[in-house]
């Protein structure tokens, strides 16, 4: 860390916290967000002053690139309150490695360590009684990076700005999830920008995701180009479980390299699952499914950890899987051992837990 760089971290604080007025039970997921946000322009080859400052619009010019060509990029971390009032973030390194190869593939400038994890800690320490105690409750953190330049020229812009938002959140048990196994659209492609966290990826699933919905499902898993093997779900990594050996597919230009996920793998691992990584086939999971050995599929991500899966439908067949006790659920399992470890509320023998 650049000692130097926090040192001049400029903070303008809200003349009035909104916190006392904050509903913290009811909150919706990424709906509201705390009295400040941290800022950090890039201009003339280099990124310059960190700046904490109420939460307001930005302002830019109508012809700034991002609107005009997609280049914009985002992370999605949270941080807990132990019930001594530490805080700790989780696995930030792995998001902030994450963020630069985002930024590479959109030809992006990266960022530095002490602007990215440092400012996100002074923010944090400014925001510290938006940090709810209790397993249920996190902080949810946005940064992202969008292109501020002017002109409606299809090149990369020199302007950026960087910018990291916090929203509380609470996780509720939201029910098991209907999927639809894509056999017509694609999420990314072989040497796209599948595997990195940009705003285009987001916006290429809207409309078949909104068909889905539709047609009674949550959410689209994700297949490769020839819709032949599974990749990822709309913002979830994917684990099927076959007879009692879980499978995920292997990470790729395609598909989003999971903290969650990576995070389960290692702790399924040392809990002594049976773990595969490798490519899961559409046919394979089908024929499982009809002769009974499917047992469970669930996403891995940071807003909901595990999210189960209930049933799927692949070309308008309805796949139900089986009525699984609790214990014996690994998605419970894993869920349980994750959320313990990230609430500091069981060891954490892997040191993925930072202290703010
Ligand atoms: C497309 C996609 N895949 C997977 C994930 C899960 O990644 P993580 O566990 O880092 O949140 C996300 C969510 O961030 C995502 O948007």
């Amino acid at each position: 860390m650049d000692s130097n760089i926090l040192n001049n971290l400029k903070l303008t604080k809200v003349a009035a916290s909104k916190i006392d007025t904050f509903d913290f039970e009811n909150v919706k997921f990424g709906e509201k967000f705390t009295d400040h946000m941290l800022v950090c322009e890039y201009k003339n080859g280099e990124w310059g002053t960190l700046e904490i400052k109420p939460y307001a619009p930005i302002t830019l010019d109508p012809s700034a690139r991002v609107f005009h060509y997609g280049q914009a990029i985002f992370e999605g971390m949270k941080a807990y309150k132990e019930d001594n009032n530490d805080i700790w973030m989780f696995r930030p390194d792995q998001n902030f490695e994450r963020f630069n190869k985002s930024a590479i593939r959109l030809a992006m400038p990266a960022i530095d360590e002490t602007r990215f994890i440092g400012g996100l800690r002074e923010l944090i320490k400014v925001e510290k009684e938006w940090v709810r105690k209790g397993l249920g409750n996190s902080l949810y953190i946005r940064p992202f990076m969008i292109a501020t330049e002017s002109g409606v020229i299809a090149s990369p812009s020199n302007e950026f700005l960087f910018c990291i938002l916090l929203s509380p959140a609470k996780s509720y048990y939201a029910g098991k999830i209907k999927v639809q196994i894509a056999d017509y659209y694609s999420r990314a492609a072989n040497g796209g920008i599948g595997a990195a966290k940009a705003a285009g990826n987001y916006s290429a699933q809207f409309y078949p995701t909104k068909l889905a919905q539709e047609a009674g499902f949550n959410q689209v898993i994700w297949t490769d180009s020839n819709h032949t093997h599974l990749e990822e779900a709309g913002t979830m990594n994917v684990f099927f479980r076959i007879n009692d050996t879980l499978f995920t597919a292997p990470t790729s230009d395609r598909i989003l390299d999971g903290v969650t996920r990576k995070s389960l793998i290692q702790l399924g691992e040392s809990l002594g699952y049976d773990i595969k990584i490798e490519p899961v086939q559409v046919d394979t999971i089908l024929n499982s499914a009809k002769n009974g050995t499917l047992k469970e599929i669930f996403g891995a991500g940071t807003a909901a950890v595990v999210n189960q899966i209930e049933g799927f439908s692949y070309k308008d067949q309805y796949y139900q899987l089986p009525e699984m006790a609790d214990e014996g659920s690994y998605a419970l399992q894993l869920k349980n051992a994750l959320t313990k470890l990230q609430n500091k509320l069981a060891d954490d023998p892997f040191n993925w837990t930072v202290k703010i």
